[in-house]
């Protein structure tokens, strides 16, 4: 079945992940191909981007369409008091697509509800990233050949990082083994940790990043400590550098082991670590074009894998 909105990970069975990273390797293959002539995409980002942002214009461009939108509201008549419903209930009218970033949780939900076009999540709030989680999951695959029985160790920011609960949803359906690495402020909520426990998903809690963690990993994901979402900027001080991962930490790791982070990344990965052929995440935002041209397919029902 083909998604109508892409609001949410958990929406995504493991039929719908699957068709949707092979609908990608064939745009990865060949990214040109007019398949979305005529067709309006909006690109609505009431919070900053560079990669989602850009990759998903990229990824309309590729396809033939035309993008409409901004990447600053204040620009926008939601500064004079506009609703969202209503900013919504406009771009409707003009574009057959809508891409929206939003800082409140919910907001992509909401949208998808009173829009009269599909709706792509590019984030919201703390929420979800469900893109971003599929072009994870293209790159697990690609890196490990398989998404099935993979140990991956999450760094960082675990509270606030919607990467890092829409990852965890997305993982779920290929029997994962889990290490949360975090200060305790910013340690993964209960709400993940249940969901965990009731898919029989085993995890480990840790508030010290050391090698022995990172040598049992398949996968190292590494997160930015999200300042913006703080509301205290003493607590920001006290925990953004915790956690990072230097080139001499990961000389014992498994040859397997690859690296990735969703990006931007401020320190949490010394720069020398760069040059590791195990350092994956530049790639990895990469195959953001080609996920997002498959999710943009798979919400517009464009069938190009006939
Ligand atoms: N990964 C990610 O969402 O990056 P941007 O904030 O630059 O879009």
């Amino acid at each position: 079945m083909k998604l109508k909105s892409l609001v949410s990970i958990d929406q995504c069975s493991e039929e719908d992940i699957l068709r949707i990273l092979d609908s990608a390797a064939v745009f990865e293959a060949n990214p040109d191909r007019v398949l979305m002539e005529g067709k309006v995409a909006a690109s609505l980002f009431f919070e900053p981007s560079t990669r989602t942002r850009l990759s998903f214009e990229t990824a309309v461009n590729r396809l033939g369409g035309r993008v409409i939108g901004f990447q600053d509201a204040s620009t926008t008549s939601s500064s004079k008091g506009e609703t969202l419903k209503d900013t919504i209930l406009m771009v409707s009218n003009y574009a057959d697509l809508i891409i929206m970033r939003h800082y409140l949780e919910g907001a992509a939900r909401y949208a998808s509800e009173v829009a009269g076009v599909p709706v792509i999540n590019a984030g919201d709030g703390a929420n979800q990233h469900p893109s971003q989680t599929l072009l994870d999951l293209y790159s697990i695959h690609k890196t490990q050949g398989r998404l099935t029985d993979l140990t991956i160790t999450i760094v960082g920011d675990l509270k606030y990082g919607r990467t890092v609960h829409s990852l965890i949803v997305g993982l779920s359906h290929f029997r994962p083994s889990f290490h949360f690495v975090a200060p305790d402020e910013l340690r993964m909520p209960d709400e993940q940790k249940n969901f965990c426990d009731a898919q029989g998903i085993p995890y480990a809690e840790h508030t010290e990043f050391t090698e022995d963690i990172i040598n049992c990993s398949d996968i190292l994901y590494m997160t930015r400590v999200q300042r913006e979402r703080f509301t205290d900027p003493e607590e920001y001080e006290r925990v953004k550098n915790v956690c990072i991962l230097k080139r001499s930490m990961i000389g014992r790791s498994r040859d397997n082991l690859r690296i990735l982070h969703p990006l931007p990344r401020v320190n949490e990965i010394a720069r020398d670590v760069d040059d590791s052929p195990k350092a994956y995440f530049i790639q990895q935002a990469r195959n953001g074009v080609f996920i997002r041209q498959a999710i943009i397919c798979d919400v517009l029902g464009i069938n190009h894998l006939i």
